[in-house]
C-alpha cells in the first residue's frame, strides 16, 4: 500500500513540476515548493508513512485539523498556535476536543526546517498532512495547491464558525456557504467521517436528552433505534470521554461506507442524519450508499482543494512560522 501511494506521489510530483508556475485564482499552485524546497512533499509523506504505521488512529484527527484550521480565519495555521498570556487560542476552545496530533505537525515541521529553513508554512503542512492521512488510509490522492502563508492570530471564540455536530441542514449549508463552499462540498466533505473516532460528548444528547427534557424517550428520532440502543450501551448518560468509531468496522479505511451508514440512519452525529433532509445531499448519500468509490474519491479531492482555498494568505501577507505553535 505504502509503495503504491509513494508511486502516486512521485507521479503527482512530476506532474506538479510540469504545472508549477500555473497559479490559480487564490495565488496557490501545485508544486509551489518545487524550486525552494523540492523535497518538501516527499518529506511530509515519509514522516506521515512512519506515523500512520504506528498510530493509524491519527489519520482522522489530522484530516479534521486542516478542516478546523480552514473554517476559522482561513487556512492559515492558526489552529496550531498556543494560547498566550491574555489570549485564549483556538486550540483551547471547546471544539478542540476532537483534535489530536499537534505533535505530528511539530515533527513534520522540524524535518522541513532542517531541510529548508523558513520556507514551508505550517498552513501548507496541514494541507499536505491531511492529504497524506487520507492516502495512507487507502483513500484518494489529489494534488495539493500550496503557497499558503501563516497567520499570527488565533482567538478561541472564533471557533463558533465551525459547524457543530448538532447542527441541522439549514445551519450546515449556511455555515459552508459563509466559507464559499457549496452544498455538494458539504455532503462530500462529510464523507471524511469514514475515518476516525468520536467522543460520546459529540452525540450524547441524541441518546438521552435530545430536546432538553432528559426523559427516557427524549432521543433523536432520526437515529435508527437499534443503533441507538447499541450506542447507549457504549455511552452512558453524561459520558463525555469514551470513544466510538464513526464508521464501525472500517474506521481506518477511507471508503464510501459512511454513506451506507447515513442512508441506514446510522450516522453518528445529528449533522450526519440531517444530510437526508435536503434533496441534493440526500441524493448524494443514496447514490453513494452502493459503491461508487471512484466518483466519491474524485469529488473528495476536489472539495478538499476548495476547502484548502478558504481565506489563504499569500504573497507578502502573513509569515512563515519557524515553530507552528508560536509566532516567530
Ligand atoms: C505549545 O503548547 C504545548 C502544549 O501545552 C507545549 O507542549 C509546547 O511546548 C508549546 N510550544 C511552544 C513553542 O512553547
Ligand atoms: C482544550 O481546551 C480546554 C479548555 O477549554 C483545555 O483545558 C484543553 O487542554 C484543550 N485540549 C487540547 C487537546 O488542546
Ligand atoms: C471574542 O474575542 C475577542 C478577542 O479576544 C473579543 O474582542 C470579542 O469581544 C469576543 N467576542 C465574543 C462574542 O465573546
Ligand atoms: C436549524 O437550527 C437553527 C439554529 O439552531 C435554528 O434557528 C433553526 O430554526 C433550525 N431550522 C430548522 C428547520 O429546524
Ligand atoms: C438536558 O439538556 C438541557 C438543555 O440542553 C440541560 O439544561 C440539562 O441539564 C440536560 N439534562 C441532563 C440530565 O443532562
Amino acid at each position: 500500500m505504502a509503495s503504491k501511494a509513494l508511486l502516486m506521489l512521485l507521479a503527482a510530483l512530476s506532474l506538479s513540476l510540469a504545472l508549477s508556475g500555473s497559479a490559480d485564482a487564490q495565488g496557490l499552485s501545485v508544486g509551489y515548493y518545487s524550486k525552494t524546497c523540492p523535497q518538501a512533499e516527499a518529506i511530509v509523506f515519509e514522516e506521515m508513512t512512519k506515523i500512520i504505521e504506528v498510530a493509524p488512529s491519527l489519520a482522522g484527527p489530522l484530516l479534521r485539523m486542516h478542516f478546523h484550521d480552514c473554517f476559522v480565519r482561513g487556512c492559515d495555521g492558526s489552529v496550531l498556535l498556543n494560547s498566550t498570556t491574555g489570549n485564549v487560542a483556538e486550540k483551547d476552545a471547546r471544539p478542540n476536543l476532537s483534535l489530536r496530533g499537534y505533535g505530528v505537525i511539530d515533527r513534520v515541521k522540524a524535518k522541513l526546517e532542517k531541510a529548508c529553513p523558513g520556507v514551508v508554512s505550517c498552513a501548507d503542512i496541514l494541507a499536505l498532512v491531511a492529504r497524506d492521512a487520507v492516502v495512507l488510509s487507502k483513500g484518494p490522492f489529489w494534488p495539493v495547491p500550496t503557497g499558503r502563508r501563516d497567520g499570527v492570530v488565533s482567538i478561541a471564540n472564533e471557533t463558533r464558525q465551525l459547524p457543530p455536530p448538532t447542527a441541522n441542514i439549514t445551519t450546515l449549508i449556511s455555515m459552508f456557504a459563509a466559507q464559499g463552499l457549496s452544498v455538494k462540498d458539504l455532503v462530500v466533505l462529510s464523507g471524511g467521517h469514514t475515518i476516525g473516532i468520536s467522543h460520546c460528548a459529540a452525540f450524547n444528547a441524541r441518546l438521552y436528552n435530545f430536546t432538553g427534557k432528559a426523559t427516557p424517550t427524549d432521543v433523536d428520532p432520526s437515529l435508527d433505534k437499534y443503533y441507538l440502543a447499541k450506542l447507549r450501551t457504549i455511552c452512558k448518560p453524561n459520558d463525555f470521554v469514551t470513544f466510538v468509531e464513526m464508521d464501525p468496522g472500517s474506521f481506518r479505511t477511507f471508503d464510501t461506507d459512511y454513506y451506507k451508514l447515513v442512508a441506514k440512519r446510522r450516522g453518528l452525529f445529528h449533522s450526519d442524519a440531517e444530510l437526508l433532509q435536503h434533496p441534493l445531499t440526500k441524493a448524494y448519500v443514496l447514490s453513494h450508499a452502493g459503491a461508487s468509490e471512484p466518483e466519491f474519491f474524485k469529488d473528495f479531492g476536489d472539495s478538499m482543494i476548495n476547502m484548502g482555498n478558504i481565506g489563504v494568505l499569500t504573497g507578502s501577507v502573513g509569515v512563515i512560522r519557524r515553530q507552528c505553535s508560536v509566532v516567530n
